[in-house]
């Protein structure tokens, strides 16, 4: 199958890894790399005060690097926040937006996600825009539902510009740090909904250019399988990030 579409897996780190330790794994994810051709795009998402030593650590690598988080606003008086033009000034490219324990941990809204989305695009970010749904929702039947809401009260009214550089991705509160995964079916026909909400919204097209990322308990034990599904276009991988080794057994699938 030929895909459109070019699989990324990054690694969010949350809040492990500080500046010596992120630069030591950088290295050694960088290190593993060395004489192979990966198939995919790979990106690091470190906190921010990790985020500079990641950057000096990948550099020349072709690994990319993103950020967590971001303020809605360009400057001024909001202590503790940080710009889309300040992370774009590190020469970082990606941003989560949207993250599960954004929403529910923080609890973010759409309207605050709706900003900060526009935020990135506007200070020349590449925002990827995570949903999904909890357990119970996935229990009492509306998880597809919940998710059309999400990508739906949040893209809506971007640019075909914009949404080129948008990126999503999947991932089922439920299987967040739980070691419990959506099976490749249940995550597959759930990127197909997406998929097709993207294509109500901004055409064809639009929909087939746009990767899909699945998150929740990605290992190197059933990256492979996930993977393999036409929808599935990466990986965006917490706790098995944190270890070259585990990240590069999702890099390099067996
Ligand atoms: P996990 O986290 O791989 O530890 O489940 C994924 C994520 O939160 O992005």
């Amino acid at each position: 199958m030929i895909r459109v579409r070019r699989t990324i897996v990054a690694g969010n780190w949350k809040m492990n890894m500080d500046h010596v330790e992120g630069a030591a794994l950088a290295g050694d994810i960088a290190a593993g790399l060395e004489g192979r051709e990966p198939s995919c795009e790979i990106v690091l998402i470190p906190p921010f005060t990790t985020l500079l030593s990641v950057m000096s650590a990948i550099e020349g690598s072709g690994i990319a690097a993103g950020a967590q988080n971001l303020w809605y606003e360009e400057k001024g008086a909001f202590t503790g926040e940080i710009s889309a033009g300040m992370i774009f000034s590190l020469g970082c490219r990606y941003v989560l937006v949207g993250h599960s324990e954004r929403r529910h941990v923080i609890g973010e809204g759409s309207d605050i996600l709706f900003r900060k989305l526009r935020a990135a695009l506007s200070g020349g970010l590449s925002p990827i825009y995570c949903v999904g749904e909890t357990l119970d929702e996935r229990e009492s039947g509306s998880a597809a539902e919940v998710v059309t809401e999400q990508i739906g009260e949040v893209l809506t009214g971007l640019s075909s510009e914009e949404m080129e550089r948008t990126r999503i991705a999947y991932e089922p509160v439920w299987a967040i740090g739980t070691g419990r995964t959506a099976t490749p079916g249940d995550a597959g026909s759930m990127h197909e909904v997406i998929r097709g909400v993207i294509s109500k919204i901004f055409g064809a097209e639009a929909a087939e250019e746009t990767p899909i990322l699945y998150g929740g308990s990605v290992k190197p034990g059933n990256a492979a399988e996930l993977l393999a599904m036409k929808d599935i276009d990466g990986a965006l991988v917490g706790g098995a990030s944190l270890d070259a080794g585990s990240f590069l057994g999702i890099v390099f699938p067996a």
